[in-house]
């Protein structure tokens, strides 16, 4: 079994799609560690984003994220790293995320794709210290 964090950003708060992302998580078969609701602080977001400094869109992404509350969760279970990213589909949501997962459901700019998922167990470990250190 393993972990990985998973957010539900400000838009899909903002549209009512906490549910439904919830939902497709436990019918997947994976099981909920840890759910908050909160709005990140620039430092979180930037330090959950290092990646992507200085990148174009990476001022945006870090504004975006912190614009609202959003729903931060550990989600476990066998493979839960590619189940996670199998459920949410690609990163753009009409050129890469297929019909039946998250983003290609209900998704259409990349910047509003709705959810995080970490991208392998070393992210899972640095991403769920960042915002559950007490877990
Ligand atoms: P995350 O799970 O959020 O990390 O998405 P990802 O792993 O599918 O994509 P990646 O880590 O490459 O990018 C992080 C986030 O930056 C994406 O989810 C998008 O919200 C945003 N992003 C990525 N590429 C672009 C881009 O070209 N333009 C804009 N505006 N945003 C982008
Ligand atoms: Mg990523």
């Amino acid at each position: 079994s393993e972990r990985t964090l998973v957010l539900v950003k400000p838009d899909g708060v903002e549209r009512g799609l906490v549910g439904e992302v919830i939902a497709r998580i436990e019918r997947k078969g994976l099981k909920l560690a840890a759910l908050e609701l909160r709005t990140a602080d620039r430092a979180t977001a930037e330090q959950h984003y290092a990646e992507h400094d200085g990148k174009s869109f990476y001022n945006d992404l870090v504004d975006f994220i912190t614009g609202g509350p959003l729903v931060a969760l550990v989600v476990e279970g066998t493979r839960a790293i590619p189940a996670f990213r199998q459920l949410a589909g690609g990163t753009d949501p009409v050129e890469k995320a297929t019909p039946g997962t998250i983003r290609g459901d209900f998704g259409i700019e990349v910047q509003y794709n709705l959810v995080h998922g970490s991208d392998s167990a070393e992210s899972a470990e640095r991403e769920i210290k960042i915002w559950f250190p007490n877990l």
